[in-house]
Parts: structure tokens; C-alpha cells; sequence
């Protein structure tokens, strides 16, 4: 039962950054974008047009984005939470763009500063600017399994605001176990929640890392037919409000799964090595994939 293709949605320049303390130059995340989509990835999130009070390694995005709009072979959606952001994304020539709410009415408001319903009103109005301009919007929801704070949360809570995301207009909801605290058991729970109530092909996955259970979750999610799988190159990545959580899987890992499985994605794994290599020296860490060093020590 397993896609014979899957979309990766290279999160790194986004979700990988976000969380670095010291700042990353533009001009490195120029770079790291260029190499990611040249090793194929057809979709790379570039940055986030949000308050850089909020996250400030991510105030230059309208500097990534004036280099990133020209690359071609590629989409290269922005996160956007308000139409504020909207307006400053559309200023700088962005394609496409993804909002983020949570099934976690905590993490809600330590993530966006409202609550779930008040952020489904403010992203009905963000989705409803970005149709007008034929903008295709991703929609992310956080905490699908489990909330930093509130601890488990309920597969049907989960498979509630997927839907609202969808039925606003996203065209695809990605579900992110932000904390990464998620085992194939609660996975599959929540993921059977989920595909009651919205179709199979518009959902993606997004799983942190944080306890090692990335792998196997995708893999599960991969037998239930879900063909699109978020990750992150080297394993960079965290959310600064959710304390604790790592990176997410490394898309050298996922690569290397799929490739075994002999699942088709167009994504040259030896690239991506590559970039991660590179984003790793500029900002001092260590590579978080297992596949991209064990690759390089062949
Ligand atoms: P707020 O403080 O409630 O906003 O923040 P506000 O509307 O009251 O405005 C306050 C100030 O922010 C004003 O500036 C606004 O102009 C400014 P001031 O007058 O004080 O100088 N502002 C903005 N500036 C730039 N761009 C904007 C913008 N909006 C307002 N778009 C807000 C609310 C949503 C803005 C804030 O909470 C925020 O930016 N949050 C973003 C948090 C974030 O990016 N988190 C990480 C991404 S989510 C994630 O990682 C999870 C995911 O990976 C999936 C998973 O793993 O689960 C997607
Ligand atoms: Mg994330």
C-alpha cells in the first residue's frame, strides 16, 4: 500500500533555522536554499514573514526572499501568520505560503498569541487575500499528538481543525508532532482520526525527532497511504515555544528510507548531504543525520 511517489517539503531554511540562537547570515541561507532545491526538492520553505520580535533569526526574510524569487525548479512557500505578514509576503514576490495553527489551545497562544478559534477567523481572512491573488496556501497544524503543556491531545480535536484548514481553502495540512513525542501507536490513532475526516492525498506529515520515533511514524503514515512527508536537512530544527523539542527527521534519513523502499522522489540524497554540510559548518552543529554519516563514511 505504499506510494509509489512521495513530496518531500523541505523545511531547513524555516523550520531547521528558526530556532538558532546566534544569527545565521542571509547569504547562508541563500546559499542552503539554492543547493536544497538543486538537489531536487521540489519544495523548499524559504522563511517566515512573523514578528521578528517572536523569531528573530527569520527578521531577514524579506532579504532571503528578494535572492530566493528568482530561483526557478522549485516552490518556495513562506510561513504567514496574519494578514500583516501576508501583505509584507506579497511585497516581496512570495508564491505560496503556509499558516500554522495548533489542535493545542495552549500552544496557540504561546505560538501565536490567540486562541485556536481566534487564529481560524484570522487565517479564514489571510486564506481569503491570498485566493484573491491565486496564492496556493499549505496549512500546518501543531501538536497533533501531544502538547508540551497540556501532555496528550485528542486525535478527534486533531482531525477537527484539519479539516477546518481544508475546508477554509488550504490545499494540503501538514500535521506536526511538534514535541515529537508521538509512537507509531498514538500516530496511528490520530491518523486514523484524521483520514475519517478529510481525504488521504491532502495530508502530509511533520514529525520532530526528539525521542527517535520519527522514522517508524513515517513509515506507518506511508502504509496508510499519505504521500507527503515534511523534513528537515541534517535534522536541524525546533520551535522556540515548545521547550525541549529537537529537530525534525532529517530528509537524508527519509531519503535514504524511501530510497530502499524504492519509492520514487527525485531528490539526489548525495546533494542533500552536501547542503547539509555546508549549513552545518556556517552555524557551528553537528549533523543530526544518520544516513548522511554513514554515507560519507563509505
Ligand atoms: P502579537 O504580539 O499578538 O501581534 O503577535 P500584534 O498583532 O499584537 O502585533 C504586535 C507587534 O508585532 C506589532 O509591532 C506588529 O506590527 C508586529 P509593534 O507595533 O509592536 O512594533 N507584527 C508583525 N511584524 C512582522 N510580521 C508580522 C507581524 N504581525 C504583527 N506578520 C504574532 C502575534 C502571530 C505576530 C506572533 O505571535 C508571531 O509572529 N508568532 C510566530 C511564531 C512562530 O513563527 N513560531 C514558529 C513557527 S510554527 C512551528 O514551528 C510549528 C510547525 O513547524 C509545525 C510543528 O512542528 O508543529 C509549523
Ligand atoms: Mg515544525
Amino acid at each position: 500500500n505504499i506510494p509509489k511517489f512521495v513530496k518531500i517539503v523541505e523545511v531547513g531554511p524555516r523550520d531547521g533555522l528558526q530556532n538558532e540562537k546566534a544569527s545565521v547570515p542571509t547569504a547562508v541561507k541563500i546559499e542552503l536554499i539554492q543547493r536544497l532545491a538543486g538537489a531536487g526538492l521540489r519544495v523548499v520553505e524559504a522563511t517566515s514573514f512573523v514578528s521578528p520580535k517572536w523569531i528573530p533569526q527569520l527578521a531577514d526574510a524579506k532579504d532571503v526572499m528578494a535572492a530566493v524569487r528568482s530561483f526557478k525548479g522549485a516552490q518556495f512557500p513562506v510561513l504567514v501568520p496574519n494578514l500583516k505578514g501576508f501583505d509584507a509576503a506579497m511585497a516581496c514576490g512570495v508564491k505560496e505560503i503556509a499558516i500554522f495553527a495548533s489542535a493545542s489551545e495552549t500552544f496557540s497562544q504561546k505560538n501565536i498569541n490567540c486562541s485556536i478559534e481566534n487564529s481560524l477567523q484570522r487565517y479564514e481572512e489571510v486564506v481569503n487575500a491570498a485566493q484573491k491573488n491565486a496564492i496556493p496556501v499549505r496549512g500546518y497544524l501543531s501538536c497533533v499528538v501531544a502538547c508540551p503543556d497540556e501532555g496528550p491531545i485528542s486525535p478527534s480535536k486533531v482531525a477537527f481543525v484539519a479539516k477546518k484548514l481544508l475546508d477554509m481553502g488550504c490545499y494540503e495540512v501538514s500535521l506536526g508532532d511538534t514535541i515529537g513525542a508521538g509512537t507509531p501507536g498514538t500516530v496511528l490513532q490520530m491518523l486514523e482520526a484524521v483520514m475519517e475526516a478529510v481525504p488521504t492525498k491532502k495530508v502530509a506529515v511533520h514529525f520532530h525527532d526528539t525521542y527517535g520515533q520519527a522514522l517508524a511514524n513515517i513509515f506507518l503514515a506511508l502504509q496508510m497511504g499519505i504521500s507527503i512527508v515534511d523534513s528537515s536537512v541534517a535534522g536541524l530544527g525546533g520551535c522556540p515555544y515548545a521547550k525541549g523539542a529537537t529537530g525534525n527527521v532529517a530528509t537524508e534519513d527519509v531519503l535514504y528510507m524511501l530510497n530502499g523502499l524504492g519509492v520514487q522522489t527525485d531528490v539526489d540524497i548525495m546533494k542533500v548531504i552536501s547542503a547539509g554540510e555546508y549549513v552545518c559548518s556556517h552555524i557551528g552543529r553537528q549533523n543530526s543525520s544518520k544516513a548522511a554519516i554513514a554515507l560519507r563514511r563509505k
